[in-house]
């Protein structure tokens, strides 16, 4: 038998703790039927953290998501603690993990299951078959660039400041894991930043430039002004493959990248570090939508974007990726058959609850991994 893989789960708060089950199901699905066995601590974050510990992650969570192989991360936040100081926030806790886990590499795919084309606000031609990785830089930029903070003048009114800040290394090695991605793709790179109003822009598209000269000219590469490609991603999303740019450009391509796909209850996330000498690189993996406190606890929530992320996990952290397709497909499966959590509802087709959906992946599961 492998040796046991380790993961820290985080459900966190809203929709998080009931997506988190029902990934459980499916991992005991497969501690059941393969040779890999998996070792799962849990651990609290953000508002969860925050009612029991005082803090949206204690020591003790970061060093056990520093310990494992993978993390997984459900939501964080919620009305109740909106009104905390800026380092109470639920938000804090993933960016210290972000952060003190090196995760420099955040990809998000926008993907469209066929099943689902009707369910977006765009045109189905716009965006069937549509399939673009969002690559944003997360642990740098305006997110935690120095100087910040808000200081008051003497006149008694106040001034807030961030710096938005990028290094050349900072740059290179976000552009390099753009270019491995294409050339696994469709080998196209769209880099994303404002070079007409940034000196972080200039210095983004002449490394990017560099990079591209130097190591990667098979690959396709275009630059594009961060508000020109909010326009181009609803014009004609197709024109791209891998989208490369910063923290906060990412931030925002990404929740419009999603919605192109109709459906932000489906979609998963990973973020990576570098590989230490062992080749084992941080990971931590988490749905793209949040904690959706208006739905919490109602059984109500789909769990298929945190089952996706697990997918990812299984691919990039534990190398499986017959075990991530399987959980694919069994999605897909439960798509085709017109199975819905109340997000993706769609006339004609049959409404489940969380509870219902995991149902319904374990049996595609069984169905298709026999
Ligand atoms: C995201 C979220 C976070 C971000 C928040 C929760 C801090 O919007 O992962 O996209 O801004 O990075
Ligand atoms: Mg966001």
């Amino acid at each position: 038998m492998a040796a046991n893989k380790t993961m820290l789960f985080l459900p966190g708060d809203g929709i998080g703790p009931e997506a988190m089950r029902e990934v459980r199901r499916v991992i005991g699905w497969f501690d059941r039927r393969r040779a890999v066995r998996f070792d799962i601590k849990e651990g609290l974050v953000g508002g969860a953290s925050i009612d029991a510990k005082g803090t949206p992650l204690t020591d003790e969570t970061m060093a056990d998501a520093m310990s494992v192989d993978a993390v997984l991360f459900g939501a964080v936040g919620g009305p109740k603690w909106d009104t905390g100081s800026f380092d109470m926030k639920p938000e804090r806790a993933i960016l210290r993990l972000r952060k003190e886990m090196g995760l420099y590499a955040n990809l998000r795919p926008a993907t469209v299951f066929p099943e689902l084309a009707e369910a977006s606000t765009l045109k189905p031609e716009i965006i069937a078959g549509l399939d673009i990785m969002i690559l944003r830089e997360l642990t740098g930029g305006v997110y935690f660039g120095e100087p910040r903070g808000i200081e008051t003048l003497p006149d008694g009114t106040k001034r807030a400041v961030d710096t938005q800040v990028y290094t050349t290394p900072e740059i290179e090695r976000i552009a390099r894991v753009a270019f491995e991605l294409a050339r696994k793709r469709r080998n196209k790179v769209c880099s994303v930043e404002k070079a007409n109003v940034m000196h972080t822009g200039v210095l983004w598209r002449e490394t990017v430039t560099a990079l591209h000269a130097r190591s990667y000219r098979d690959v396709e590469l275009v630059h594009m002004y961060a508000d020109n490609c909010a326009m181009q991603l609803v014009r004609n999303p197709k024109q791209f493959d891998v989208i490369v740019t910063d923290n906060l450009f990412g931030d925002m391509l990404s929740d419009l990248a999603s919605m192109l796909t109709g459906s932000l209850g489906m979609l998963p996330s990973a973020s990576l570090g570098d590989a230490d000498a062992t080749g084992r690189r941080k990971a931590l993996y988490e749905p793209i939508h949040g904690s959706a406190p208006d739905i919490a606890g109602k059984d109500l929530a789909n769990p298929l974007a945190t089952m996706l992320s697990f997918a990812m996990l299984l691919r990039y952290s534990f190398d499986l990726p017959d075990d991530a397709a399987l959980i694919e497909n069994a999605a897909r499966d439960v798509l085709s058959k017109g199975i819905r959590t109340a997000d993706i509802m769609q006339a004609g087709c049959t409404k489940v609850s969380t509870t219902g959906m995991g149902d319904a992946v374990l049996a595609a599961l069984e169905r298709l991994g026999a």
